[in-house]
C-alpha cells in the first residue's frame, strides 16, 4: 500500500475505487450516511454533464470520449471538494488512468480499494439490472480485472468485500480511517 492509514483530521476526501461490481456506489452512500458527509458518484456526474447515459456515450462516441468526459467530471468534483469535503465513488476504470490518479493524489485524496474475487464481482454484475459496456463475458471480464488490479493496489487502503454486506464494509472503511462512530464492543477498550 502506498500510504500508512491516516487519522481523521487528515481525511478530507475519500475516493472509493475498484472493479465493476465492487459496491463502490452502495458503500459510498452507506459511508456518507454513517459519517454525515456528502456523497458523489462519478458516473452520475458524467451522465449529468454529458446529458446522456454511460451506455450512450460508449455506444455513440466510444471509450476514448468516455475517458475524456470522466477526467473532466473528476476535475470538476475535485475542485468542488476543496471547499466541501466528501466521498466519491469512482467508476471501475477511473483510477487506472494515470492522469486521474495524479489528480486524486494532488488533491490529497484518501483512496480505498474495495477488493473482491473476480467470480463474485462478475456474479454481482450479472445480477444487477444495469448495462455495463465493459462487462461482456466472463473471460473478457477476468482479463480486464487482471490488467487493472495492480493499479488498484496503489490505493491507500484495501478492504476485502467478499461475503460482507454494504453496512459492514462502510463501517470497516470508517474504522480503518479512524473516523465515525466506534462499535459498542470497542468502547471502553484501550
Ligand atoms: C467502467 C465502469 C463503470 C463505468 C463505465 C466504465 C470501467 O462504472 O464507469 O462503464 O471502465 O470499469 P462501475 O465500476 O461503477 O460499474
Amino acid at each position: 500500500m502506498a500510504d500508512t492509514p491516516q487519522h481523521s483530521a487528515q481525511v478530507k476526501a475519500i475516493f472509493l475505487l475498484g472493479f465493476m461490481g465492487a459496491g463502490k456506489t452502495s458503500v459510498g452512500r452507506a459511508l456518507a450516511r454513517l459519517l454525515n458527509w456528502t456523497f458523489e458518484d462519478l458516473d452520475d456526474r458524467i451522465e449529468s454533464r454529458e446529458r446522456r447515459s454511460i451506455e450512450e456515450i460508449f455506444r455513440d462516441s466510444g471509450e476514448t470520449e468516455f475517458r475524456r468526459a470522466e477526467t473532466a467530471a473528476l476535475r470538476e468534483l475535485i475542485a468542488e471538494m476543496s471547499s466541501s469535503p466528501g466521498i466519491v465513488a469512482l467508476g471501475g476504470g477511473a483510477f487506472t488512468q494515470p492522469s486521474n490518479a495524479a489528480l486524486i493524489w494532488q488533491a490529497q485524496g484518501t483512496t480505498i480499494f474495495l477488493d473482491g474475487s473476480v467470480e463474485e464481482l462478475f456474479r454481482r454484475c450479472e445480477q444487477e439490472n444495469r448495462v455495463r459496456p465493459l462487462c461482456r463475458d466472463a473471460r473478457q471480464f477476468r482479463e480486464l480485472y487482471d490488467r487493472r488490479r495492480p493499479s488498484y493496489l496503489a490505493a491507500s487502503e484495501r478492504i476485502e468485500t467478499d461475503r460482507k454486506d454494504v453496512q459492514a464494509i462502510a463501517l470497516e472503511v470508517a474504522c480503518r480511517l479512524g473516523i465515525g462512530r466506534k462499535k459498542e464492543s470497542q468502547t471502553g477498550q484501550p
